[in-house]
């Protein structure tokens, strides 16, 4: 038998590390996202990606480790769904950030989606809102903290056990929607039981792709309704709530909403999974 070529040969070694890297077929991993998560695993020195935890309408989450076994939380966004599309479209209209932001194709607007989500969770946590630290985004990618023990991830509010459920955990939200409001600027959007995992008793608030600046023309509707979506739990579970509209007026009182405009050019295309911020968007 001839012997393989060398070039050859090392493309296999380099496929079969690859392959130990990421077990899991899924089938809703195309080529681009694979080659982006191979990229991404090798920034991030990533040992094993695990199969994914949760499915929604928009992305999968699979966990994953690095070889100091520290855990992420990698969310991939499908590609090419109308509601991803129809979702970016509503909340990136009229959100000052993105204003310059090119989208021509279901891909270029789900990279987007994205970078959105990547850039409302950075203001949230260096504004000291309890978010999974964001980690790196490259295209439909985004890398995060894993809130959870060992690769279990934490329970959301809604899994919790009631006797887990009580003023505490109640107060700490509305000082995480506080500071959403006052130091970050931002509405979440979809906040209820279902976007908040709590660990060590602590809420951490997660899924903040549709979040926008409280500028927005919608933004007090949506916080509205997030407050109302967390008081109807709360109060369900036997809480003794606080007034949406009195609480809303206490939050919204002294704050000094000004359109703080400006486009920006969001750039089309990353060619290496980035980091830093200011060169993000
Ligand atoms: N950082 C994270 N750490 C652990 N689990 C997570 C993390 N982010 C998301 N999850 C899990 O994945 C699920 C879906 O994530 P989410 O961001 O809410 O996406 P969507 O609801 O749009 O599908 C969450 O309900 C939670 O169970
Ligand atoms: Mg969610």
């Amino acid at each position: 038998m001839p012997k393989k070529p060398l070039d050859f040969k090392k493309k296999e070694e380099k496929r079969r590390k690859d392959e130990d890297l990421f077990k899991v077929v899924d089938s809703a991993i195309d080529t681009a996202t694979y080659n982006g998560l191979m990229l991404v695993s090798k920034k991030l020195n990533l040992e094993e990606i695990f199969g994914s935890i949760s499915s929604g309408k928009e992305a999968k989450i699979y966990p994953a480790k690095d070889f100091k076994g520290k855990f992420y939380a990698l969310k991939v966004f499908y590609v090419s769904t109308a509601q991803s599309k129809k979702a970016l479209i509503k909340y990136t209209k009229g959100d000052y950030r993105f204003e310059g932001a090119k989208v021509g194709s279901t891909r270029s607007l789900v990279e987007l989606w994205t970078k959105k989500e990547f850039r409302n969770l950075r203001d949230m946590f260096d504004a000291g809102v309890r978010v999974p630290e964001p980690y790196i985004f490259f295209r439909n990618i985004l890398v995060m903290d894993f809130i959870g023990e060992n690769g279990v991830r934490a329970p959301l509010l809604k899994e919790l056990p009631d006797d887990e459920i009580n003023e505490d955990v109640y107060m700490d939200i509305l000082e995480q929607i506080t500071k959403m409001i006052k130091k970050a600027r931002l509405v979440h959007g979809d906040l209820s039981e279902y976007n908040i995992l709590v660990k060590d008793k602590k809420p951490y608030i997660i899924d903040v792709s549709q979040a926008l600046p409280i500028e927005h023309d919608k933004s007090l509707e949506l916080l509205k309704n997030d407050v109302e979506n967390i008081n109807r739990f709360f109060a369900n579970k036997g809480i003794e709530v606080q007034g949406t509209d009195s609480f809303l007026s206490n939050l919204l009182g002294d704050l000094d909403v000004h359109n703080c405009g400006g486009s920006e050019d969001t750039g089309s295309k990353q060619d290496n999974p980035e980091t830093g911020r200011d060169d993000q968007l």
